[in-house]
Formats: structure tokens, sequence, C-alpha cells
């Protein structure tokens, strides 16, 4: 069965937010998220960078931290209020769920906490406001990324992750399942009114397979895999640019100094009316990955950034998905 939405969440999620990486060549990736991708560098430590994309009127978007091995170290939700914080930890402590209130520069309230499958995640009520920049169209850089909104994670049983999720108020726009079935293959959840702020796709994990930011238009993709090529990155890109089926995104993938993988796309469609149904997909139907371009490489499939401490787990489902490799008879 479908999971179903709860409508009275225990506490209100508004969006995607922010992501933590560790990198181990902190310039090095600096470099990469302002030259090649286009963000904007709010601030500088000596051990961490905080990036933007240029609308976004929050601190930040994006942390790379220093560290010795490359890690997705959080992904980031922002939740309405500060009481929400306080309704989450309550809720976290009634049903068993590990969590913690840290300090985060720049943030209000923050809790951290690992959902069922593994995901380290963070929720914050608040940041501190910067400048946007979005018609500062002098500065404008590569992709120009507008403003982040999704995470996908990898995950060894898309049921469980997608049933509490939706148990915290996230819908699902559109979903992918083994053929004729509703036997979940990857979904695609959103709080914020287009089709996703989180996706869970199939396979070993918990790892995190990319985060999206948003560009202004098609013109823009392609600058930015123009300015990948022009810097020395063209081989990072695994995928694209293409158009999905699922959310209707044309989309380019790169990946960064530490092979994170970054996704720029133009937009999706919105989701807001409570009428509307998911999309539903054989996992089968090539549509679903592509309506046009070549299918996904063998590292955009199977690559992916672990979670600290976070030990890899055997998908329940057998994924078999057709690679670009196979498609062109390489092996
Ligand atoms: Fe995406």
């Amino acid at each position: 069965m479908l999971p179903i939405t709860n409508y009275d969440p225990p506490f209100a999620l508004t969006r995607a937010s922010h992501v933590s990486l560790a990198v181990t060549d902190l310039e090095a990736s600096r470099d990469f998220y302002r030259d090649v991708v286009g963000l904007v560098v709010t601030e500088q430590t000596d051990d961490a960078v905080y990036l933007r994309g240029l609308e976004e009127s929050a601190h930040h978007s994006l942390v790379l931290e220093r560290a010795d091995e490359a890690k997705a170290l959080r992904v980031g939700l922002r939740v309405r209020a500060d009481a929400d914080i306080v309704a989450a930890e309550k809720y976290f402590a009634s049903i068993g769920i590990d969590h913690q209130r840290v300090e985060k520069p720049h943030q209000g309230p923050t809790l951290q906490f690992t959902d069922p499958v593994g995901t380290h995640l963070e929720l914050t009520s608040s940041m501190d406001l910067v400048e946007r920049r979005m018609q500062n169209f002098d500065q404008f850089v590569s992709g120009a990324p507008q403003r982040i909104d999704h995470f996908q994670v990898v995950t060894y049983d898309v049921q469980s992750a997608t049933g509490f999720w939706t148990g915290l108020g996230m819908r699902m726009s559109e979903y992918t399942a083994e053929d004729g079935t509703d036997e979940l293959w990857g979904t695609w959840m959103e709080v914020k009114g287009n089709t996703h702020d989180l996706v869970f796709t199939n396979g070993h994990g918990p790892r995190l397979h990319h985060f999206a930011y948003t560009v202004p238009d098609a013109s823009a993709l392609l600058h930015a895999a123009d300015v990948a090529g022009a810097l020395g990155f063209g081989e990072e890109i695994d995928r694209g640019p293409g158009r999905h089926g699922i959310s209707n995104a044309l989309f380019l993938y790169l990946r960064d100094p530490d092979q994170h993988r970054v996704e720029l796309f133009t937009t999706h469609y919105q989701f807001i009316d409570l009428e509307e149904v998911p999309i539903r997909w054989d996992v089968s139907n090539p549509r679903r990955a592509q309506l046009w371009g070549m299918p996904a490489s063998r590292r955009w499939f199977f690559e992916a950034s672990e979670f600290p401490g976070e030990v890899l787990r055997e998908p329940l489902l057998h994924a078999n998905p057709a690679t670009l490799e196979e498609y062109l008879g390489v092996h």
C-alpha cells in the first residue's frame, strides 16, 4: 500500500534547506562550488566555507568542512518556527529516535537526528539573513544557481523511509515501482509546493546521491557545462544534460573534487493542490529517467557519498538499472 501523508504532523517541516559536506581539500572544493557551479561564498573560516545561491537570503545552503575523509555529513531541513524544534525533540524522544541539540554558526535552534534508514539530518528554524543577489546579474557565474531545492538519498528500504517522512507531513508527488505493482523503488516527496524536497531511491544505503540547485534557464545550464569543461571538470559531468520524465527537470550532474555530486536543473512544476495524485512510473520505463538523452552512466547509478559511521546495507529490492555503458555495449 502506498504511504499516506499525515496532514497533522507533530511539527511543521517547510523545505530543503542546507547540506554539510566533509571535504579533503577545502580550497579546491570552495573553488569548485564558486567557479564551476557558480555559488556565492558567504563566509570562510579556517575550517569551513559557507555558500549560497544567488537568490537566497539565508546565510548558507552549502557548508564545506575541512576533513581527512570525504563524507556527506548532514542534509538540512527547515521547520516553520522555534516551537517546531521543541515539538520535534519531544516527538523523536517519544518514538526512540536519537537526537541532539547543537549550536551551529548562523543558525537558530538546531536539532540533529538520524532517520530510521540511517540518513543524517539536521532541522533548524532560522538562519542569519544576508543580501539576495538575484538582481546582481553582473555577478552571475557559470550556472548562476539561484537556490537549493532538494536532496536525493540512496536507501536499502524505500518503503520504510517513505513511511517515516510521509508521517512527518511530506507528500509523494511521483514514484517508481516494480512493474505493474506499487512495490516502491523510488519516491519523490515534497513539503514546499513543488515536486520534491527529499527523494529516496533503491540501492546500497544510506548514502547521499546528490543535492540540487535551480538555475535560471537552459542557457545557464549549458553555460555551466561549458565552464566545467573550460576549467578542467568536463570529465566530472557524470550525467546530462538531459530531461527527466520524473518531475520534468532539465538537468546536469557534476562531481566535486571529492566526488560529491551536485545537480543543476531548470525547474519543477508546482505540486500544491491536495486532490492531485502522485504520478506512478514502472521502473522499467526509460522515459521516467530521461525523455531524451543518453541513459545515466554507471558511476551516476552506483556512486554516492556515505554518511559517517553508517554501515551500508544491501537493498531489499534488487536494482538492475539500464546504464549508459550497457546501452553503448561497453564493458
Ligand atoms: Fe535531483
